[in-house]
């Protein structure tokens, strides 16, 4: 009896976890279209461009990681709140230091930008390719 008590309680609080997870997945709509697994949106391309401007010489062209960690590995684990808080503070960490971005007007003012196209290559909707701005 005690047994399927705590069987019960374990259900419930697995569905619980669930179903909060299946609600943030909704709040967190997908932020980029790619067409023709090339081709994104002007937001997430405009994202490109800064991420090859800024971010590209540590973390590779396409976020695949260089002295870095591998950006679309990351964002599968790191929420959106913590991409942003990242790229705002900066991060010292056991891999290296990632420096601050508070200072720099454009990557703060596109950090949306930046998490669309970083979202967009950790999902694989686009690889290691040159993005093209679709029509
Ligand atoms: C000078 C090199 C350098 C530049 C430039 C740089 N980063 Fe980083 N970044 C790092 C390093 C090193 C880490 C790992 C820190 C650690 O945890 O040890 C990191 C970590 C991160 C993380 C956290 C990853 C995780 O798994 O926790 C994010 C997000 C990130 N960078 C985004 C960016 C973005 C966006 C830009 C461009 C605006 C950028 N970085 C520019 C070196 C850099």
């Amino acid at each position: 009896m005690r047994l399927n008590k705590n069987l019960i309680m374990l259900l419930s609080a697995a569905t619980l976890s669930f179903g909060v997870a299946s609600m943030s997945a909704q709040a967190d709509e997908q932020p980029y279209t790619v067409t023709d697994g090339t081709h994104l949106d002007a937001n997430s391309y405009n994202g490109f461009k800064l991420f090859r401007n800024w971010c590209a010489r540590c973390h590779g062209t396409y976020g695949q990681g260089m002295v870095g960690p591998n950006l679309a590995d990351s964002l599968k684990s790191i929420s959106k709140e913590e991409f942003f808080t990242v790229v705002e503070n900066g991060k010292a960490g056991t891999i290296g230091s990632m420096p601050p971005w508070k200072a720099n007007a454009k990557v703060m003012e596109g950090r949306e930008a930046l998490y669309a196209y970083m979202k967009a290559r950790s999902d694989g909707a686009i690889g290691e390719v040159k993005p093209k701005k679709a029509k």
